[in-house]
């Protein structure tokens, strides 16, 4: 089966095309840093009308691109959530649209199963069951996954993901967008031991988290400071060693509370190196394995999408009923990722 897969949800239109005997065939991303940069964050109708522009060139490219030579998909799948809706709106109407022409079923995917099974396109993939860290701009969740499509909620954030924390906290530090690729980078001339951040919601039991004070406690240290270059490296250094750390201590948790050996990261922050190390360290201590996509899929893409969509659809006698061939569509901008076993099928 040969999947076309698009990914709008936020500010990065993806796509991609997966194939079940020969893997990922090509893939392309258009970025749309540029327009977001001179406003600190994303803008969503700005956002919206550059996946406009940008997605039948993308879909074009990846369709005649010699790896796949001009033919049609089997299939489409479609990010249909959570997201923002205008940007959603942009993939899954081109999606729907495009199966109607080719007569081909589509199938809306949830961008947080697309990345939790990023991993599995690398050519070492993690065996279920396994424990899911997932940390992106909008999403900080613990996820044990026993199966495929089978996710039960261990742990989230209260208030701001960690993907949020960072963008939040480089904003008050005059960093550019996104802030956690830009906080990393600032990081690594940072002073170890001048300032220390608390580790939110580590010493109470829980799987949940919490990354809203850190920025407060940036924002006082930043306040109480003369914000030269130094001490906002140093702050810089300080906040991701406590996000990291906090991070890890919680996947602890949960594997001792699984009993897994095997956990998987994903998501834009899961491309922190800091915190790479320290989950490399803690797996090793247990003789477990960790698993991360390459880092250019732990950020949106239009791969995971079109894997996500392989694994919804296949097994299925009839591809027809998949999402239907019915020309109806909707997107949700809010969809909790444990619901999906039942609403899904
Ligand atoms: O998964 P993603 O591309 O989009 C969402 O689904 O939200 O994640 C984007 C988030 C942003 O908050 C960005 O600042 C963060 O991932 N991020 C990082 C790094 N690279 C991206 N955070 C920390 N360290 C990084 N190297
Ligand atoms: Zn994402």
């Amino acid at each position: 089966m040969r999947v076309l897969g698009i990914e709008s949800s936020c500010d990065d239109t993806g796509v991609a095309i997966y194939d079940s005997d020969e893997g990922l065939l090509v893939h392309r991303l258009a970025s749309q840093i540029e327009t977001h940069q001179k406003y600190g964050g994303v803008v969503p109708e700005l956002a919206a009308r550059d996946h406009i522009r940008s997605i039948i060139p993308l879909v074009d490219d990846v369709i005649e691109d010699p790896a796949n030579a001009g033919r049609k998909p089997d299939a489409i799948a479609y990010t249909e959530g959570p997201g923002l809706t205008g940007a959603l709106l942009v993939g899954a109407s081109v999606g729907k649209s495009l199966a109607m022409a080719w007569e081909i079923p589509s199938i809306g995917i949830h961008h947080m199963e697309g990345h939790l099974l990023a991993p599995m396109l690398e050519s070492e993939a993690p065996e279920p069951p396994f424990l899911a860290l997932l940390v992106s701009g909008g999403h900080t969740l613990l996820v044990d996954v026993s199966a495929i499509g089978s996710y039960t909620l261990l742990g989230q954030t209260l208030d701001d993901a960690a993907g949020e924390a960072f963008d939040k906290t480089a904003k008050l530090l005059g960093l550019p967008y996104p802030g956690g690729p830009a906080i990393a980078t600032v990081a690594l001339q940072g002073q170890a031991g001048r300032f220390s951040f608390p580790r939110p919601m580590t010493n109470r039991p829980g799987l949940d988290f919490s990354f809203s004070g850190l920025k407060t406690f940036a924002l006082t240290t930043a306040q109480n400071n003369e914000l030269d270059q130094q001490t906002i490296a140093d702050i810089a250094h300080a906040f991701q060693e406590a996000v990291c750390d906090t991070l890890t201590l919680k996947c602890k948790r949960a594997l001792e509370q699984t009993g897994y050996p095997r956990l998987v990261v994903a998501g834009g922050v899961g491309a922190n190196r800091v915190l790479r190390e320290k989950l490399d360290t803690l797996m090793e201590s247990l003789d477990g394995r960790v698993y991360y996509p390459r880092f250019e899929f732990c950020t949106d893409n239009g791969a995971m999408i079109a894997y996500a969509g392989y694994q919804r659809l296949r097994g299925r006698s009839t591809l027809n009923h998949a999402s239907g061939t019915a020309l109806a569509f909707h997107v949700r901008a809010r969809w909790p990722l444990d619901s999906l076993a039942t609403d899904n099928q």
